[in-house]
This record gives C-alpha cells, structure tokens and sequence, in this order.
C-alpha cells in the first residue's frame, strides 16, 4: 500500500468527511457522540475516516482488561522463524501504521491523522499473558478494531508472537 495515488484517495475521503458536515470539528462532534467503546471500529474504517478514528481517544481513559477465561488461552502453533516471519508480514500491513515498525505508538498514519494509539513495547502491555493479547487482538475495543473479523485465528496467533519481540528489543 504505496505511492502518491494512496495517499490522495485518503486525503480525498478525510476532505469529502469535511465538506459533506460542513467541517472538521463538526464532523469530530458527530462521531464522538456516536461512539461505543465496546463496539471497536471496523478494521477499514480505522485509518480511511480519521475524524471518526480520533473520536475513540475517551475508551483510552478506563484500562482495558481481557476476560479471566482469556488469559489461560494457549497458543497452538509453537513460536519458530517461520511465525515471526508471517506474523512480521501481516504486522506490517495491518498493524504498524498505528502501533510503528517498533510497536512503540508511533505509527505514520496515527502521527499523521491524530489515531489514538498505545505503545504496545510497554512493560504494561508485555506483562499481560500470551491469552491477554491474542484476546485483544481479536475482539478489539475503541480504535482498536475487532481482527478477528477480518483474520484467521493462525494468524492471530503469528501476531501475539510477533508482538512479543518488542519486549526483547524495548529492553536492549
Ligand atoms: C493502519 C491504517 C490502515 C488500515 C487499518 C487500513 N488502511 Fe487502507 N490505507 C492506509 C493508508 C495510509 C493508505 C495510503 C497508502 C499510501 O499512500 O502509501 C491506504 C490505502 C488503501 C487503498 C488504496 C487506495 C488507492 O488509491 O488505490 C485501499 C483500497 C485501502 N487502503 C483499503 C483498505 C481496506 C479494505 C482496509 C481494511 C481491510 C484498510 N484499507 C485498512 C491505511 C490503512
Ligand atoms: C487504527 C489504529 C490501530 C490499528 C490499525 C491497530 N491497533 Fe492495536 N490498538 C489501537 C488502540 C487505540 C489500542 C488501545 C485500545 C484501548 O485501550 O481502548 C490498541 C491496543 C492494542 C493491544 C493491547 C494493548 C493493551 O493496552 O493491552 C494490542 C496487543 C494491539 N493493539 C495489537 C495490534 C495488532 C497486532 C494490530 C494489527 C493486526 C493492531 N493492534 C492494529 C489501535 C490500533
């Protein structure tokens, strides 16, 4: 996903949100009523409609916990090169523009769009269980979207792993 083309389709789409409620904090105000923070936005509308996106900052103010029967989940497949390697891949299509290559926060979309995002490299979030994340990941919350619509459980699991590398290159 390059190339100037890219990027004027979502700039188009965040000016026609603009134009079509007559301006940006109105349209902020619209989607801030609107949103559920158990309901998490739909995994394409996430990056393409960033005055929606923003207004899911609030969820941020109540920590998020994954349900007890979560964290004693296991992963089937067992963490090799071969994992990491796919869940690397998918990471970098559909995670690293919110979260950053380094799982630090600092994505280029969510600098650029004001996604509000967390650092998943934290201790915080590196504490929690393999169950914990591969929950998260899936079920989504705010502007976190649900992937277990859009990915399959193998990959979900690709991810939980991949994401765990953060820890080890956040504390070198
Ligand atoms: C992490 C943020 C993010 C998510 C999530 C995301 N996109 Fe995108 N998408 C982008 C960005 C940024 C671009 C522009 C890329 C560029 O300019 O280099 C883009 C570009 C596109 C394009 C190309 C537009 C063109 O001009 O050809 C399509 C199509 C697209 N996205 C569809 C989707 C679909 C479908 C989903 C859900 C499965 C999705 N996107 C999820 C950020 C995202
Ligand atoms: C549109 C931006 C966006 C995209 C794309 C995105 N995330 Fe997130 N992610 C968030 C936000 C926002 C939160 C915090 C949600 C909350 O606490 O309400 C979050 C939270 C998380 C957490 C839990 C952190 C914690 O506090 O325990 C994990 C793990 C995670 N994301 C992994 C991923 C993975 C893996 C992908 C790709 C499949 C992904 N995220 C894609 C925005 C995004």
């Amino acid at each position: 996903m390059t190339g100037r083309s890219l990027r004027w389709t979502v700039g188009l789409a965040a000016a026609l949100l603009c134009l079509g409620t007559g301006g940006a904090s109105l349209a902020e105000e619209d989607a801030a009523a609107e949103v559920d923070c158990a309901k998490p936005i739909l995994p394409c509308t996430a990056c393409h409609s960033a005055a929606v996106t923003k207004a899911y900052a609030k969820c941020l103010i109540k920590r998020w916990e994954a349900p007890a029967e979560a964290r004693a989940l296991k992963s089937p497949f067992p963490v090799t090169p071969k994992v990491l390697q796919f869940g690397k891949a998918t990471y970098e299509i559909y995670c690293d523009g919110c979260h950053g290559p380094l799982g630090d926060g600092k994505g280029h979309v969510a600098i650029k769009w004001e996604v509000p995002v967390v650092a998943i490299n934290a201790p915080i979030v590196q504490a929690q269980t393999d169950g914990d994340l591969f929950w998260k990941i899936s079920n989504g919350r705010g502007a976190m979207p649900a992937w277990g619509a859009l990915l399959p459980e193998e990959t979900r699991w690709q991810l939980t792993h991949y994401v765990r590398t953060f820890k080890a290159a956040a504390s070198q």
